[in-house]
């Protein structure tokens, strides 16, 4: 066990220092021939390298199941989760064709069993067992012989998650062996678990919290629910993607969640940001260009369009593309077809389109800053992303629970407790920059609360949210900053500027522009720095 234990160490740094997919697997008949520990190995690259990646949880779950299943000659393979809310069993994918989800109760059958007591269990013939519960058999005709069962565990002593369960091993019983490398098994995938958003209420606790479909995406409210079920609607075809919505609400996020759950899964997904780039680079970089097409082009460069081939092309903030390339964006849409910059020659690339933005494409093309043919061209699905303090209480509690965790664990320091005062400051607070900016409040509490405790001086401040919503044209990134009276002026603008600043995310032009000031006089107010 100390081996194996050794082993799976081993892969999952190696796995951790290179997340690219595992090689594809070889088919079942060569894996017949090969030895049964190397077969059994290769399975444990697959873990540790699923959790690297980015994946569908119940698509991470079937892989799981099935690699399992394959490597312990077992007809079925099932992975049980304890769900800490509801306080029972539930199988979000099995190897059953018959049932999407299936609920049971923790005082029942085998699996309850182990996940109540964390022992493993191995039985020839079920039926013999008092323990066992013919009630799934008898609703899904199936005839369960042959049973092995394991705690879902990080360690021997470590709360159980969930049960890993075996049926009906296909040559003879299942063995000391089997029995061995399943309770290795069951713990890598606790392991592999604990970085996805599947977490524990309670980390000492048994049980895991069910957060959504998506890994790394967090959020139940009404709102994402509509989300996700749009999300996974257009993913399954080549429909062009927009998604809207404030600024931090997760787009970048759930424009990788649309690709992650494509067709095109395996193919690249090639981002564009138009905000970050000169509006003169904007082109070539989406199309590349001809050696020779400008002073300095001193090679052919393929464009992120034809790198995206085969994959998914993620234009970011497409309301901030240039008028005069709106139309080539079109054709491309169109006909799959572009030139390069500088280039006579007709290309084609099979790239899916989803883009993002943060601005009211509609009112653009009405002042005429965005054409209205491109328009109705890339929002053929449309996903409105809502704002962080629309999603409802709960969920800014869940998100900033997920992001303390995460925080916790990558910086090595002890769990962050909200006690009810945070608690109360979280909800009141109206987070403008939705949950990026929760996300930084979270890592910064983080970083500097050493013993997980929250000093008052660290929580959000309180913005009513009637003041958000009625600041005109800070929609991205608005706010409110209260200055006690009596402050010197100077003092007092500084404050305000920065908060302005801070609001724009740094962008100092952005800051200048809601200000209505040059950059040098934002600069100025800001203390005589240079401008950065
Ligand atoms: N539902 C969520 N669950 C977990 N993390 C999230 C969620 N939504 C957003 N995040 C995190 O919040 C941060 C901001 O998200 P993202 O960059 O996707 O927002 P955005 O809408 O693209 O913002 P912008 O318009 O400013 O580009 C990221 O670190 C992202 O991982
Ligand atoms: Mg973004």
């Amino acid at each position: 066990m100390e081996d194996l234990d050794a082993t799976f160490a081993l892969v999952r740094r190696a796995a951790a220092a290179s997340p690219e997919p595992p090689p594809p697997r070889p088919s079942r008949g060569v894996r017949c021939t090969l030895p049964r520990a190397v077969s059994r190995l290769s399975l444990l690259v697959d873990l540790a390298s699923l959790a690297a990646r980015e994946v569908d949880l119940d698509a991470l779950l079937r892989t799981a199941c099935e690699r399992m299943a394959e490597a312990l000659h077992a007809d079925r393979a099932t992975v049980w989760l304890v769900d800490a809310e509801r306080q029972d069993l539930v199988t979000r994918v099995a190897l059953l064709p018959e049932a999407a989800e299936l609920r049971q109760p923790l005082d029942r059958g085998l699996a309850g069993w182990v996940a109540r007591t964390g022992e493993l269990v191995r039985v020839d013939d079920a039926s013999a067992d008092p323990r066992f519960d013919p009630t799934a058999d008898r609703t899904t005709g199936y005839r369960t012989r042959s049973v092995l069962v394991a705690a879902l565990r990080e360690g021997d002593s470590a709360p159980v998650r969930g049960v890993v369960q075996l049926l009906n091993r296909v040559d003879g019983p299942f063995d000391e062996e089997d029995a061995r490398y399943v309770t290795a098994l069951a713990r890598e995938l606790a392991r592999v678990l604990a970085f996805t958003t599947l977490r524990p209420a309670v980390e000492s606790e048994p049980g895991l919290v069910l957060r959504g479909p998506f890994n790394h995406v967090v959020g139940r409210s009404a709102g994402m629910v509509r989300v996700y079920e749009r999300i996974q609607l257009a993913a399954r075809t080549d429909a062009t993607v927009l998604l809207t919505g404030e600024t931090g609400t997760g787009k970048g996020l759930l424009a990788r969640a649309v690709h992650v759950n494509s067709a095109r899964q395996a193919g690249p997904l090639v981002t564009v940001d138009c905000t970050t780039l000169p509006a003169q680079l904007v082109e070539s970089e989406l199309f590349g260009h001809e050696r020779g097409a400008y002073t300095g082009a001193d090679r052919r460069v393929r464009g992120r369009v034809e790198l995206a081939h085969g994959g998914t092309l993620f234009i970011d903030e497409i309301g901030e593309l240039p008028l005069e390339l709106q139309g080539k964006l079109l054709r491309f849409l169109q006909e799959r077809q572009f030139e390069r910059v500088g280039g006579r020659e007709t290309l084609v690339a099979d790239a899916r389109v989803v883009a993002a933005t943060h601005r009211d494409l509609g009112a653009l093309a009405r002042a005429g800053r965005f054409r209205e043919d491109l328009l109705y061209r890339v929002r053929v699905v449309e996903i409105g992303v809502p704002a962080l303090r629309d999603r409802g209480a709960a969920e800014i509690l869940a998100l900033a629970r997920h992001f303390a965790d995460a925080y916790a664990r990558r910086y090595e320091r002890p769990p962050l407790v909200f006690d009810e005062a945070a608690t109360a400051r979280l909800v009141a607070h109206a987070w403008p920059g939705n949950v990026r900016e929760l996300e930084h409040w979270v890592e910064s509490a983080v970083v500097l609360s050493p013993r997980g405790e929250l000093s008052q001086s660290l929580l959000p401040p309180v913005v009513a949210q009637g003041e958000v919503r009625a600041a005109p044209g800070l929609a991205a990134g608005g706010g409110a900053v209260a200055l006690p009276l009596g402050l010197p002026l100077d003092a007092a603008l500084r404050r305000y500027v920065e908060a302005t600043l801070e609001a724009a995310q740094g962008n100092r032009t952005e800051a200048a522009r809601r200000l209505g000031v040059g950059r040098n006089t934002l600069a100025r107010w800001l203390g005589r720095r240079a401008p950065g």
